[in-house]
């Protein structure tokens, strides 16, 4: 039995159609209901439904063999898990955004507003900018219109949020993905199987 961790939402249900072609369907996941755990013993799988930013956890712990993750939750938080393969779907960038008007003055500490404080470590560090996180939850958009940070780093897919604040993108720091991720020691000792599934599942993607 191979279990696997999808986002909770429209990506996981986009990563599960994809499971689906490949051969492991389980159809009561289709059902209306608030169940989060479904099995197909026949097929070798089960799936459970978790928050998008949890499944690196389930995989990096054993509780899931495989999941779906984006890549933005995978470079903050750098799970020790591997990552097999690129879905090619909930494609977006990692991007710094500012007020229109916003000038930045190298010799000031940059106040930036985020959820992802790692990623936005890294990037400035590499630029030997000294910076304060406020690390927020959601709703990153605020914190400049607020006066409560300078930039904000978040996810840009559209770019309508910032366009409808009056916010725009200025560098772009990563593009982003959703990733296929595996637990080490299951894709020891489940090889074959998370590995013909890979394969299988990239194959779906190349034919699109
Ligand atoms: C994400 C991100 C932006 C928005 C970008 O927010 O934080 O706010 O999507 O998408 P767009 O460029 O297509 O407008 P999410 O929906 O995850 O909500 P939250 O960050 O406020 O929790």
């Amino acid at each position: 039995m191979i279990n696997i961790a999808l986002p909770k939402g429209r990506l996981g249900e986009k990563a599960y159609a994809i499971f689906e072609k490949a051969g492991y369907e389980c159809p009561e996941i289709k059902e209306e209901n608030r169940k989060l755990i479904f099995e197909n013993a026949e097929k070798g799988v089960r799936y459970f439904w978790v928050k998008p930013s949890d499944v690196v956890i389930y995989v990096e712990r054993g509780a899931a063999d495989i999941g779906i993750a984006g890549k933005d939750i995978l470079l903050e938080y750098s799970p020790d898990i591997y990552e097999l393969a690129d879905l090619g779907m909930g494609k977006c960038r990692m991007a710094v955004a500012c007020k229109k008007d916003f000038h930045d003055d190298r010799d000031r500490t940059l106040r930036v507003a985020t959820k992802f404080p790692n990623i936005a470590k890294s990037f400035y560090a590499k630029q030997s900018r000294e910076i304060d996180i406020i690390h927020l939850n959601g709703s990153i958009e605020l914190a400049p219109i607020l006066g409560l940070s300078d930039v904000i780093v978040d996810i840009v897919e559209t770019g309508k949020t910032l366009l409808e604040n009056d916010l725009e993108p200025r560098d772009t720091i990563v593009p982003i993905s959703a990733r296929l991720v595996a637990n080490k020691a299951s894709y020891k000792f489940k090889n074959s199987e998370i590995r013909t599934m890979s394969e299988r599942i990239e194959r779906i993607i190349r034919e699109g």
